[in-house]
């Protein structure tokens, strides 16, 4: 693969900033948003919930009056985990939400405790009824919240601790809030309506609570998860290409990883540059929370790790069996053992084109790697995973001179 393309804007950035346009009643514009599947899940529930929504040219126009519903909707919200992003701006401005509890997933349990303890926490009550969680809170009073869980913090109750708390009396402080780039940006667009959040990017933020927020304007941070897969994508294809819109600076142990590998690696302020000229080598990754290396692209890099010289092993810390992707790689010729949340890979010197199903969205994507490397042709099925969290990234890989179609009827 060779040549340049642009990297979207960050999925799990533009989730939240999305649904804290509920906390105010003025316009916010939400600029160069990636119209991807989840995304489109947001804006759904958005409009469900009352607010108006008008997309023109990737920028959204979001205007949540005052007359919404509290309640967020089995049949969306069932659709995407992300949709619980609702419930802290609801609580904070009407004092009362209703939202469909998450389950678990293909990547494994996903618990929502953290969540559950910072609106308590705020002061407000939390009931688990009818598959619901329901919070009422007449006022949410600002205090220090403890939001670690057993595996560290947690990016979704982060950030839903933080919109609810813009709202409320007085000082609230999370400790061990998540650090991740998605929160900072959050944060950020928060702060352009009028928040006070100190902070945000280190593990203590600080929010003083305001009476009310006003409208305004924001472009979501880049996608680094977007840029490491199509990373990968070079990776296995010996390419050499450029990303652009990408913040090297939120990639710096993926980049590492990269090098280890043996690949040229080179960086502007917005574009990384990836030569990989040679089969790569075997290198070892720890999932971890940021700055270390991102689960979400975990499965990327493995299907970059399985055609590597050498034996490598991917260390799993954040969704212990998220290894899925790993089955159908071996049924490529892949050789990968699992051993509780670790995967042993033992790099092969070719795959071999399957049809191979996917099972979540970052497994979708390693799987495309994968067959972009593999001898012969591959068919990635239920491809609907994959349009949940990329934009169009079969044309960006087509663009590069991958060959990959998406095939009508069929998903
Ligand atoms: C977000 C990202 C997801 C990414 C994940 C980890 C979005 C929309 N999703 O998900 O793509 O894979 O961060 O970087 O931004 N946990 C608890 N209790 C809770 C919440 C989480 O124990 O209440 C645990 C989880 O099971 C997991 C860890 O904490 O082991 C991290 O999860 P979390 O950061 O909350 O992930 P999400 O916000 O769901």
């Amino acid at each position: 693969m060779f040549g340049k393309v642009k990297a979207s804007a960050s999925k799990n950035a533009t989730l939240p900033i999305l649904a804290a346009c509920l906390l105010t009643d003025k316009t916010c514009v939400i600029k160069k948003v990636p119209i991807l599947q989840d995304v489109k899940t947001m804006i759904g529930l958005l409009k469900a919930l009352g607010a108006d929504v008008t997309l023109d040219d990737n920028n959204l126009t979001i205007h949540a009056g005052n007359d919404l519903a509290l309640e967020a909707p089995y049949e969306i919200v069932s659709k995407m985990r992300a949709s619980y992003y609702v419930l802290g701006p609801l609580l904070a401005r009407f004092h009362k939400a209703k939202v469909y509890l998450p389950g678990g997933c293909a990547i494994g349990p996903r618990p929502i405790d953290l969540h559950i303890k910072g609106m308590e926490s705020l002061g407000a009550s939390v009931r688990i009824e009818h598959g619901y969680i329901a919070t009422e809170a007449p006022v949410l009073k600002g205090t220090n919240i403890l939001l670690e869980g057993s595996l560290g913090p947690s990016v979704g109750a982060t950030a839903n601790v933080m919109m609810a708390a813009t709202l409320s009396h007085g000082t609230t402080t999370i400790i061990s809030a998540a650090l991740e780039p998605e929160i900072v940006d959050l944060a950020n667009f928060l702060n352009t309506l009028g928040a006070k959040i100190e902070g945000a990017g280190s593990s203590n933020i600080k929010i003083t609570g305001v009476k009310e927020l006003n409208g305004g304007e924001w472009t979501p941070i880049p996608d680094r998860i977007e840029v490491g897969t199509l990373a990968c994508a070079a990776i296995v294809t010996q390419g050499h290409i450029e990303i652009e819109n990408c913040l090297p600076e939120h990639l710096g142990v993926v980049i590492m990883k990269f090098k280890e590998m043996g690949c040229d690696i080179s960086e502007t302020d917005t574009s990384i540059i990836i030569n990989s000229k040679y089969r790569a080598k075997a290198s070892s990754i720890v999932t971890a929370p940021f700055p270390g290396f991102p689960t979400d692209l975990q499965a990327q890099f493995m299907s970059a790790l399985v055609t590597a010289e050498g034996i490598s092993f991917v260390t799993e810390n954040i969704f212990k069996s998220r290894f899925l992707h790993a089955l159908e790689l071996n049924r490529m010729g892949a050789k990968i053992n699992i051993e509780d949340n670790v995967a042993i890979v033992t790099g092969v010197e070719k795959l071999s084109g399957a049809k191979v199903m996917a099972s979540d969205l970052r497994a979708s994507a390693a799987l495309v790697i994968a067959g972009l490397s593999a001898q012969g042709e591959t068919e990635v099925s239920r491809i609907y995973h994959l349009d949940r969290g990329y934009e169009q990234l079969e044309t960006k890989l087509q663009n590069l001179g991958a060959k990959i179609e998406r095939v009508a009827g069929k998903n």
